[in-house]
């Protein structure tokens, strides 16, 4: 899977997004080293804190389903009043939606920070690929314990 590919499938899965009280809306698509694919969406909840990140949800869904080794991951998010709009379909998103910085530390403990590409999407030919060293720089994994 390229990440052209990967990047539409991030795009698509948007209407999927549970986010009713920051109405933003996220989608990813992770892509794992056998090149299946687990998308996530943001998860919101009405106490807020229980809410959850698009990342994050692919990434618990690919680990609960037993998978360990990644390639990379594909994020899109943009604000729910732009998803209404032609725009969103026919041009491409407002803007990259970086990962927060808990997701980041959830990639590392599964991803080797030199090798794994983070995907920024506006449109699936418009990303932005970085490697989650640059995203988390002096991180602390696994292999210190
Ligand atoms: N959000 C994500 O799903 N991923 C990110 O990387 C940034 C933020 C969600 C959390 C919340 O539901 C909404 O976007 C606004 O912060």
């Amino acid at each position: 899977m390229d990440y052209g590919n990967l990047a539409k499938i991030a795009i698509d899965k948007l209407k999927y997004s549970y986010a009713p009280y920051s109405r933003f809306h996220v989608a990813a698509a992770l892509l794992t080293e056998e090149d299946k694919v687990y998308f996530g969406v943001n998860i919101e909840n009405a106490a807020y804190g229980p809410s959850n990140c698009a990342e994050r949800t692919a990434f618990f869904k690919a680990v609960s389903e037993g998978e360990r080794h990644f390639k990379a991951i594909a994020i899109a998010g943009c604000r729910e009043d732009y998803l209404k709009t032609p725009a969103y379909h026919d041009e491409s998103l407002e803007d990259f939606c970086p990962p927060c910085g808990v997701c980041r530390q959830v990639m590392r403990e599964f991803c080797d920070p030199k090798v794994f590409d983070v995907i920024l999407v506006r449109t699936p030919e418009d990303f932005k690929v970085m490697k989650l060293e640059e995203l988390l720089p002096e991180s602390f994994g696994p292999e210190y314990l």
